[in-house]
């Protein structure tokens, strides 16, 4: 029953493994993607998702239709609709059959001026429209070498929850970005991302209360089907959010195993 998959047991989150795409690929080269993860994907283990770019999004449902790989966006605007040249909404990405939508990735935050303000919007426009939001957090390396990590990533999921929303509040994902390791080939090692995932727990805990348990953490920053095992036995850590390494289905696959193991 219902009942009984949510109230006993543990209220561990399932392992979630994100490929955020970013502004790569053509609409083939996609959906020739999305067709050889669902054939490798470990789907019957642990949930994954991958964020292609927007004018892929129907080549990309079209190729994962019937399995249980999830489709994601990289950005919505905040608003339902109107006069709002070259954004995208919410209602028009869910109607299509998209699941999830990444916010405030942090390069949205820092080459598109995405405040902790609009990161809140979006958060409460994606709930209303029933897309589960991703919401992305992480310090610059300066704020790192000064040690306010745990500070900044309880600040940003604090904002980032500060609307209200309407029911179904649990559904909700977060990922812990690093900004430093982004595309760097640098990560944290693991006691510091346990550090900063037990600081956005305790945030998450104040907001849902114990509910609040069952909210996957997600690291990102550099994952790779090498550094994919170290990072996700992090205590803490329940499954990685991707960029480079997902836009190889070998190397993706590779880190869904890993997290599958986990
Ligand atoms: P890389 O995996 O390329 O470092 O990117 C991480 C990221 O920004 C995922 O959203």
């Amino acid at each position: 029953s219902r009942l009984g998959r949510c109230a006993v047991t543990s209220n561990e989150p399932r392992p979630f493994v994100v490929g955020n795409w970013k502004m790569n690929l053509t609409e083939a080269a996609a959906a020739a993607l999305a067709r050889a993860l669902v054939d490798r994907l470990p789907l019957d283990r642990i949930d994954v998702a991958i964020a292609p770019p927007f004018p892929c999004l129907r080549a990309v449902i079209d190729a994962v239709t019937g399995s249980p790989l999830a489709v994601a966006a990289q950005n919505m605007h905040w608003e339902p609709q109107g006069a709002f040249t070259g954004e995208v909404a919410a209602p028009l990405l869910s109607a299509m059959g998209v699941r999830y939508v990444i916010v405030g990735h942090s390069e949205r935050r820092n080459l598109f001026g995405e405040t902790d303000a609009i990161v809140c919007k979006k958060v409460g426009a994606a709930r209303r429209h029933g897309l589960i939001p991703i919401i992305c957090v992480g310090e610059h390396e300066g704020e790192r070498d000064r040690g306010r990590t745990r500070e900044i990533v309880a600040a940003q999921i604090r904002a980032a929850l500060a609307d209200p929303a309407p029911d179904p509040v649990l559904e909700t994902v977060i990922a812990y970005e690093p900004v430093w390791a982004i595309g760097t080939g640098r990560t944290p090692v693991a006691t510091e991302i346990t550090a900063a995932h037990g600081a956005i727990r305790a945030e998450l805990d104040l907001y849902f209360g114990a509910a609040g348990a069952s909210i996957p953490i997600l690291y990102g920053g550099s994952v790779t089907a090498a550094t994919a095992a170290a990072l996700l036995r992090a205590p803490g850590v329940n499954g990685a959010l991707v960029g480079g390494a997902s836009l190889d289905a070998g190397s993706f696959a590779a880190i869904a195993v890993a997290a599958a193991a986990c």
